[in-house]
């Protein structure tokens, strides 16, 4: 499994932790920058690492700025990717599970490392269930299909 990361100066030293998470596991880790604490642009670093899972060339992304607001607006831009905002260990099983979540963000000023590590951990290790979940996930980037009040 290849994953890749990115952050914006915010999320630089969350990203360095969880990348030395990932090399500890199976997965191939392609750190995506900043590698310094200069002030960047959110949207530079999750257009990149979007384009690299929406390609197939990335299966899963993790995302880190001050909130992981920004990261994760910038990155659902991309119509293959679903980038997931998680606070927890929970709402990460969640991303996963039902929402076929193929990005995770995390907000550096609002989650402590340890609690970021069990999300990847926890992103990265559980599959998305399917059946009922996979007709929702499908109708995601299908606004105009949605039924009207009337029909
Ligand atoms: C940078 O100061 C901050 O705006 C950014 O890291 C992020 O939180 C945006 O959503």
């Amino acid at each position: 499994m290849i994953i890749t990361l990115a952050s914006d100066h915010a999320g630089t030293e969350l990203k360095s932790t969880l990348c030395t998470l990932l090399e500890s596991t199976e997965a191939e880790v392609h750190d995506l920058g900043p590698h310094d604490t200069a002030s960047v642009d959110y949207p530079d670093f999750a257009h990149r690492l979007a384009a690299e899972v929406e390609s197939g060339r990335a299966d899963l992304g993790v995302l880190i700025c001050g909130t992981g607001l920004g990261m994760s607006m910038a990155a659902n831009r991309h119509p293959g990717v679903r980038a997931a905002l998680c606070h927890d260990a929970f709402t990460a099983e969640m991303a996963r599970r039902h929402n076929n979540a193929n990005v995770v963000c995390i907000g550096a000023r609002v989650t402590g490392e340890s609690v970021a590590e069990q999300i990847v951990r926890v992103f990265i290790e559980t599959p998305f269930e399917g059946d009922r979940h996979s007709r929702r996930v499908n109708k995601i980037n299908c606004p105009q299909e949605a039924p009207t009040e009337e029909s």
